[in-house]
């Protein structure tokens, strides 16, 4: 039994059979599912689990409560890796009542059937008596779903934060922020998380951010990841780092390369930066590497240049799936630069370019091709490329 404050127990689990996170998002180090529940003179429980996950869950919370019923289960997010045990706590309470906003039960009534005299529908701000913690709600709408909101516990300053302030891997012993060795072992996935799963939503981070800010936060027990008592801090300013797309000076190289002229274009790139005096440089061939650690480095770092090789009159497909995640992920304030290579046309980085376009996301103009094999005189003209875009990163 794992107690986190006066009546709060972390009773969620750890995942480390899912191979990839909502069937896209590699997850070698596992993920846990965090959901709490107040043991208060009106039990709460938030959130829930992913089903399957964990067998003994529902005799872990009725261990706790010793025989009384559940009260309250309060919905902060539908996403199923949270919700889809809702149906079998419903069977095993079925006189609770499920706290959610007006968006929960307009999607909650796609899942489950939930008699209309056991929702209790609250409103932004709205507050919730257990005894002795008195919770109030904050719609933080897109982060990650449009449903979302935060609980917050007034009595001992807990916020519940649902997917904000998560991160990939499992809790592998420590489940609080100092127990852990975090930037060993969590904060490259936290980021990983952040990037893939909520990037896209950073401006509504921000808007989550401004609502908060008047909040007295000693602990957050978010719905994945550790739990932050000692430092919260810190996790609160990395989420602020990532969604204002802050980044570390340096570069990622990305490469499609189908017989090495390509990717011995990104070797030269990169040496060629280096002498530039550029030191975080990052080279990845986007055929080995899943994009979602791209994604990440792509977040990571100020720098981004991406070559192609020519394919069927387009880049490659997996460049493409690259620039594809980049739409939807659209980080921001990245100097870009381009390079590729062909042999009877240039079309790898004209669609290259067409397709940064089409997704608003700026590039130097000048880009450096080569057509057949890389030569080291087909390559004179990357040291002035290495030397444009070190300037441009400045
Ligand atoms: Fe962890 Fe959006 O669910």
């Amino acid at each position: 039994m794992t107690i986190i404050s006066n009546k709060v127990h972390y009773v969620g689990t750890n995942d480390r059979k899912k191979h990839l996170f909502e069937n896209n998002w590699p997850l070698p180090y596992g993920v846990s599912y965090n959901t709490y529940l107040i043991a208060d003179e009106h039990p709460a429980l938030v959130d829930t689990l992913e089903y399957g996950s964990d067998n003994d869950y529902l005799k872990r919370i009725d261990n706790i409560l010793e025989g009384r019923p559940l009260e309250y289960l309060i919905i902060n997010h539908l996403e199923p890796d949270h919700s889809s045990m809702i149906g079998e706590i419903l069977r095993a309470y079925p006189q609770v009542t499920v706290v959610g906003n007006c968006t929960t039960f307009k999607l909650l009534e796609n899942y489950y059937s939930v008699p209309a005299e056991q929702k209790l529908e609250v409103m932004d701000g709205s507050t919730l008596n257990l005894g002795h913690h008195v919770l109030t709600f904050a719609w933080v709408p897109w982060v990650h779903w449009p449903e979302t909101m935060v609980t917050y516990d007034t009595t001992d300053k807990i916020l519940f934060s649902c997917d904000a302030f998560g991160g990939f891997g499992s809790l592998d012993g420590g489940i609080f922020d100092d127990q852990i060795d975090f930037d060993r072992n969590y904060l490259t996935e936290m980021r990983r998380y952040y990037s893939n799963i909520v990037g896209k939503w950073s401006d509504k981070v921000q808007l989550a951010f401004k609502k908060l800010a008047g909040l007295e936060i000693k602990i957050i027990c978010p719905s994945h990841g550790p739990i932050w008592r000692e430092n919260p801090a810190k996790v609160l300013d990395l989420y602020n780092k990532w969604s204002t797309h802050q980044a570390e000076k340096g570069v990622v190289i990305i490469y499609a390369s189908m017989y090495g002229n390509t990717e011995k274009m990104a070797d030269a790139i990169g040496r060629a930066l280096a002498e530039e005096g550029i030191k975080n440089i990052h080279t990845f061939d986007v055929s080995t590497t899943h994009v979602s650690y791209l994604i990440n480095e792509i977040w990571e770092y100020s720098g981004l240049i991406l070559g192609t090789c020519a394919y069927n009159g387009q880049m490659h497909p997996m460049m493409h799936h690259l620039v594809h995640e980049i739409s939807v992920a659209n980080p921001q304030n990245k100097t870009i630069a381009l390079f590729g290579s062909s042999s009877w046309n240039a079309a790898g980085v004209r669609t290259l370019k067409k397709s940064l376009t089409d997704i608003k996301q700026p590039f130097l103009e000048n880009a450096l091709e080569v057509s057949g094999v890389t030569t080291d005189e087909k390559l004179a003209g990357v040291k002035e490329f290495a030397k444009a875009f070190a300037e441009a990163l400045k």
